[in-house]
Formats: structure tokens, sequence, C-alpha cells
């Protein structure tokens, strides 16, 4: 069989980073990002055209110059839980921080959401951008990378121990024998390292899936390692071709290097296409959008976000770009470390580097949808992508990808026609993970 592309649908409310006067828009609600039914109506779209995922992004730290979706915002897994009641098929991922928050209450939220939905739950591991999160969290600092992403693996491996808690037949519930649990397929986990302390067990039983399917975002050494270790599904950023086939092959290469089948990573590119009915439009409508969101004193709030929220307004705009390195080492190291190195080979003022780090740079799926799903086969049969992890502005753009894209992918085999899975781990061809307790009890002893 040919091998199919993966879809998930990134659902944002009144405008995410770059989308500053979207909120204005008739066809989306003000209270967009807080309006559940909003959600459920996209996911019901996304499910309708068969995608695998919606996918919910996140943080913790704002201040009024972040983007509207930001500023007033669901919790994830509390949006999830609506959606999930409300769907059949279509994975469910929330993005939580490993860094704010601790394993026992993950585990047993995801484990949640898995029975919730049957199956389709998803964990975005992220170890949080914004430095200022830490304020909100008891700790003057956020932690640099070394701790951070070594809380995440840590992290990432008590909750898969907590989900083993209970074996698949811990509950015979059997009345006659006056037997509810078999306390053998009860365990504790009794785990002590460098970052937690955690007896277990977990209280909630293993979902259909097993264990709801790891992702990750974070392309740093560290975060590629992490995603190498334990990811199953990866939210990566877009780029040129060349850029995001790099990286595929870097995940790739990394997830064998530690033993690990690399087809069992998903890497999911972000995109935000753009489709019209002919080229042209499509050109146009993205010139456009990009137009009514190029405000300098916007670009400049944002371009704090990889420094911790730097104030960039206390500098000369025409003096060469100040040296804030030290600001990203606990916040966005892998951008901000390029937007200085940049800045300093190129000798640009301030004006000069925020204009060039946000230049105009279209989507490469801007145009026709024959345009869009060329290039979208184009680059996956080229290795940049398994799947796409897609946002749209408004519903109607949605529609016109589900109505007019969708059906060309599905033409060439490229994309599935109708469900043949229940579950996210099904949906993704990702193998149930066997409880580790049964699989120690069965292993013959030699
Ligand atoms: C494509 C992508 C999506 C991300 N999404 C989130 C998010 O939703 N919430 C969040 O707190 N951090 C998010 N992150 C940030 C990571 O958690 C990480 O802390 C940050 O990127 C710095 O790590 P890095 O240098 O390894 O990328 C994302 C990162 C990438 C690359």
């Amino acid at each position: 069989m040919t091998r199919q592309i993966r879809l998930a649908l990134r659902a944002y409310g009144v405008g995410g980073p770059g989308q500053h006067s979207l909120w204005k828009d008739p066809r989306i609600p003000k209270n967009a990002s807080i309006d559940i039914d909003w959600y459920i109506a996209q996911a019901k779209a996304a499910e309708q055209a068969r995608f695998d995922a919606l996918f919910i992004v996140d943080s913790q730290f704002i201040d009024a110059t972040y983007p509207p979706h930001y500023l007033n915002r669901l919790e994830p897994l509390t949006l999830l839980s609506a959606v999930a009641v409300h769907t059949r098929h279509i994975g469910l991922v929330g993005t939580l921080s490993s860094t704010y928050n601790s394993p026992f209450n993950v585990a047993r939220r995801f484990a949640s959401l898995d029975h919730i939905s049957g199956g389709r739950a998803g964990w975005n591991v992220v170890t949080s951008l914004d430095s200022g999160t830490s304020r909100n969290y008891g700790l003057d600092e956020h932690l640099d990378y070394a701790t951070r992403y070594g809380r995440a693996l840590e992290h990432v491996q008590v909750v898969r121990g907590l989900w083993d808690s209970y074996e698949d037949d811990a509950f015979p519930a059997d009345v006659e024998r006056d037997v509810f649990v078999e306390p053998d397929r009860l365990h504790a986990l009794n785990h002590a390292g460098e970052h937690f302390k955690v007896a277990g067990p977990l209280n909630i039983s293993r979902s259909p899936q097993g264990q709801p399917v790891i992702f990750q975002a974070g392309v740093s050494e560290e975060g590629r390692n992490l995603a190498a270790h334990v990811a199953e599904g990866i939210y990566a950023p877009g780029g040129t071709l060349a850029e995001t086939q790099a990286y595929y092959a870097d995940i790739k290469r990394r997830t064998a290097q530690v033993g690990r089948d690399p087809e069992h990573v998903v890497v999911f590119l972000g995109a935000n296409p753009v489709v019209a009915g002919t080229d042209a439009e499509a050109q146009r409508r993205s010139r456009e959008i990009f137009d009514a969101d190029n405000d300098f004193g916007r670009k400049l709030a944002a371009f704090g976000r990889s420094f911790g929220a730097y104030d960039f307004s206390r500098h000369d705009l025409d003096e060469p770009f100040p040296d804030v390195s030290a600001y990203a080492e606990r916040s966005g190291r892998t951008r901000g470390t390029e937007i200085v190195r940049r800045a300093r080979e190129e000798k640009l003022t301030l004006r000069e580097t925020v204009l060039a780090f946000t230049e105009y740079a279209p989507s490469p799926f801007t145009g026709a949808p024959e345009t869009v799903a060329d290039t979208i086969a184009e680059w996956f049969a080229a290795g940049a992508f398994d799947g796409l992890n897609l946002g749209f502005r408004t519903p109607d753009d949605l529609e016109r990808f589900a109505g007019d894209v969708v059906p060309l992918l599905q033409a060439r085999g490229l994309f599935r026609t109708e469900y043949t899975a229940d579950t996210l781990r099904g949906h993704l061809d990702l193998p149930v993970p066997v409880n580790r307790h049964t699989a120690a009890r069965l292993q013959p002893v030699s």
C-alpha cells in the first residue's frame, strides 16, 4: 500500500503569533478562544475530512502584547475532554509542559482523556518557551535547557511507568468469585530519580490504546534527543524544503541510533496553507494576510519572546542589535541564538534584525487546490514530513482545504478515505505498548 500522509488540525481561536488583527474578521466570534462550540465545530469538520488528530497548543505566561488567542484561552485537557464526547474518531492531542506539571497529575489527566475518548489521547510534551512562566509556579527563574530537558525525559518515563500501574486484565469484576480487582495485576512504581520521587500506583486503568501517544515539540539538540528517546509524534516547525528534509532525516537518524524504529516517530510539519481558486488569487490573499499584520511595533514586541519577553523598545532601533544572548539561555535559546548570530554576522541594527526575521515568507502550500496538493505530495515524497499539522485562519479556510485539497490527495492514494481504526495509535500505525509487568511476567525463564 502507498505510504499515506497524516493530517492534524492545529485549532486556534482569535489569532495566534503573527495574527494580531484576525479577531476583527467577522467570521471569527470575538470569544472564539474560550468558546467550546467553536472547537467542537472544527473538530467535527476535521473528522468529517478524516484527519488524524486535533492538536491544541498552549502557554501559561502572558503580558498584554501577546497574541489575542494567548490572552484568553481554554486549558487544553479540559477543552479536549469536551471535544471527545462530540467526536468518535479524531485523535486529541494536548500540549502540557513537563516543566510546570508533576507526572502523577499528567498521567492521571491523560489516562482520563484516553478513557473518555475511547483511546484517542496524545500528550504533546513541551518544556515551555516563556521564561516568565516560572513566576506563576513559585520559581524566580525558568530552568536552564539541561535541567528542563533532563526533567522532561524523566517526566515522560515516570508518566509511562504510572500508565502501566494496572495490567490489562486487572479488573475481572467477577461477582461469583467476589473479585473486583486482581491485586497482583496492580503495581506500584516506586520511582526515585534526579527530578521526581513517585510511589504510585496510578488510580486509573489502561485504555484501549494501552497508553496515550507521546508527542514532542522543541528543536534544540536537547529537544531532538528527547524526541529520539520517547516521542511517537513530533510537531516540527516549518521551513524551506531543504531545512525540513534535514530536520526529518536528523530525527529519524537519532531515533534509529537509540535503537527505536524510525517509523514509530511520526513527524508532523507545522503549515498554514493558503488555498484559493487560482494560484494568483492565493498569492494575492497570502500577501494581504501578511500586510494586515505588518505592524513594526507589534513585531518588535513579539520579537522579545525568544529572550524571555525582553522589552526591545528600550533600545534605539538604529543602533546595532543589542547583546541579549543571555536572556535566551533560559527561554527560546534555539531561535534566540540564531537571531543574535545573524545580527552579528550581517552587522544589523535592531530595526534591520526585526525586519530580517519577519519578512514576507509565503507558505509553500499556497495556491489553487491542485498546486497545493502537488506541493504536499512532492514534499512528502522528498522526505520532508510524515504528516502536516495544519493551521487555518477561519472555518472557511479549513472547509476549503477539506473540500478541495483533501479529495485530490485521496485520489492519489495519499490520504485515507475512511477511518480504519478508532484510536490515535491506530490512525498513526503505532504499536500498542505492551504493559511492562505483563511482559516481565510472560518472559520465558531461561
Ligand atoms: C513547533 C513547535 C511548537 C511548540 N509548541 C509549544 C507550545 O504549544 N507550548 C509551549 O510551551 N512550548 C512550545 N514549544 C516550545 C518548546 O517547548 C521549547 O520550550 C522551546 O521551543 C525551546 O526549546 P527548543 O530550543 O528545544 O525548541 C514549541 C516548539 C516548537 C519547535
